[in-house]
């Protein structure tokens, strides 16, 4: 179960899509290692971490102070017309409870790794070559057995991105309650 101090956190996730990536990180082995892009001010990262609390958790941002004029969006939260913005010390403060975690203020295409990943989740920059650039590189950083999912399947060029990729790997789209998506191999039928 997800603590209910992450729903108070400021966040574009609906309570779908958290519990959503609750639900697959919990199923990750021990001292998994995950990689986040686009951390904001941290309601996933603490659910990544809430789930998993054995893992070592990368967290990659820009934390360019973007801002936002409503958050909590999604169809089961509620809107809020509040700015707020990307900031790096606002996440810090949102996740300093949280161990093994590891913070890099950088874009994510300049970010380099000496660790495979068990799980990899994608809400950085959401223009269509952004998305697919990230695919095929953080695609070599995964494990044999680990997989990448992300956010915001549903806005077009996050779609177009994931389902292309997914087509020209021979991968299956997987979907969750709200927008919330994953990669899965598709099923070999068993002759
Ligand atoms: C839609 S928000 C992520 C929402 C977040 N998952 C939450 O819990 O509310 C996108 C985030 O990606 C970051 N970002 C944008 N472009 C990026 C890039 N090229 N590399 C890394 N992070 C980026 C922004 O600073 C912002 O925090």
């Amino acid at each position: 179960m997800i603590p209910k101090y992450i729903y108070d956190i400021p966040s574009l996730m609906s309570l779908s899509d958290l519990d959503s990536i609750y639900e697959l990180v919990n199923h990750l082995p021990e001292n998994s290692n995950i990689l986040e892009i686009g951390c904001f001010l941290g309601s996933v990262t603490c659910t990544i971490k809430e789930a998993c609390n054995n893992s070592n958790l990368y967290c990659v941002d820009i934390w360019s102070d973007e801002t936002h004029n409503s958050y909590m969006q999604g169809y089961d939260r509620k809107v809020i017309k509040k700015d707020i913005t990307s900031n790096l010390e606002t996440w810090r403060s949102n996740t300093n409870h949280l161990t093994n975690t590891y913070m890099y203020q950088m874009n994510s295409m300049a970010a380099e790794f000496d660790t495979k990943f068990d799980f990899i989740f994608l809400d950085g920059d959401h223009t269509y070559n952004n998305v697919r650039a990230e695919l095929i590189k953080y695609s070599k950083y995964l494990k044999p057995n680990g997989y990448i999912a992300g956010h915001d399947y549903g806005v077009a060029p996050c779609t177009k991105a994931i389902t292309e990729y997914a087509t020209n790997n021979g991968l299956a789209v997987w979907t969750m309650k709200d927008s919330v998506w994953y990669y899965k191999p598709y099923k070999v039928p068993v002759a």
